[in-house]
């Protein structure tokens, strides 16, 4: 690993956690729209942070979270069982970690470089949900938008990260699964890591990629 890097700062939904676990946990109250539906609850999820901030109308991001999963519920015509979204929230607030996540953090531990989470959940689902995977004791700093009341890929983000790590852009490798985050952190001058795991097409081809990789392992294993 080069000398200057200081930090490694972890998206945590899609990076660390898989946004998708809540609906496969209750996959019996779906049959086969389970994946739309969890497809439409994470992009709505995500498009609500961006239009609220846009509207001057921020709200965290665990309401969020519940607006996009009514909507998504009422667009599939599952929102007469009000159970199933009780389940599904509170499954959503404790996410299974991604597999490979917990022995990529190890590995990292013992390279003595930072660990950080930079995310745009609230501080109280992120540490639960890290927790419940097992990785809240291999990270140094959770790190979330609740003070700053914005969201990335606003640069204020990425640089309150800098600030309260006290380290430069440049001594921070950024890793995330979401294109647009990696896009906003690349612009805002950190060295990026994708974790693609899905094999997804480039997008955002403006802004420079550091690396990619098809794992948090293989990442870990590199480094
Ligand atoms: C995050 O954890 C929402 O994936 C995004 O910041």
């Amino acid at each position: 690993m080069s000398d200057d890097i200081r930090a490694f700062v972890f998206d945590a939904y899609g990076t660390l956690l898989d946004v998708n676990a809540a609906v496969k946990r209750n996959m019996s109250s779906f049959g086969d729209t389970g994946e739309a539906v969890a497809a439409m609850w994470r992009s709505r999820q995500l498009e609500y942070s961006w239009t609220r901030m846009l509207m001057g109308r921020y709200a965290d991001f665990w309401t969020l979270t519940e607006e996009a999963l009514s909507f998504a519920l009422r667009t599939f015509k599952l929102d007469q069982d009000k159970s199933l979204k009780e389940r599904l929230l509170k499954s959503y607030f404790v996410l299974d970690a991604h597999p490979d996540a917990r022995e990529a953090l190890t590995r990292l531990k013992d390279s003595e470089v930072r660990i950080s989470v930079l995310s745009n959940g609230t501080n109280p689902m992120v540490r639960a949900a890290l927790e419940a995977g097992g990785l809240l004791e291999l990270i140094d700093d959770v790190l979330t938008v609740d003070e700053l009341k914005i969201y990335k890929p606003d640069p204020r983000v990425y640089q309150y990260a800098c600030d309260t790590l006290n380290v430069k852009p440049n001594e921070v490798v950024f890793v995330s699964s979401n294109s647009w985050d990696l896009a906003g952190a690349s612009s805002f001058g950190f060295r990026v890591a994708r974790i693609n795991r899905s094999g997804a097409a480039r997008e955002y081809e403006f802004a420079r990629l550091h690396s990619e990789h098809r794992s948090l392992v293989e990442l870990a294993t590199l480094v």
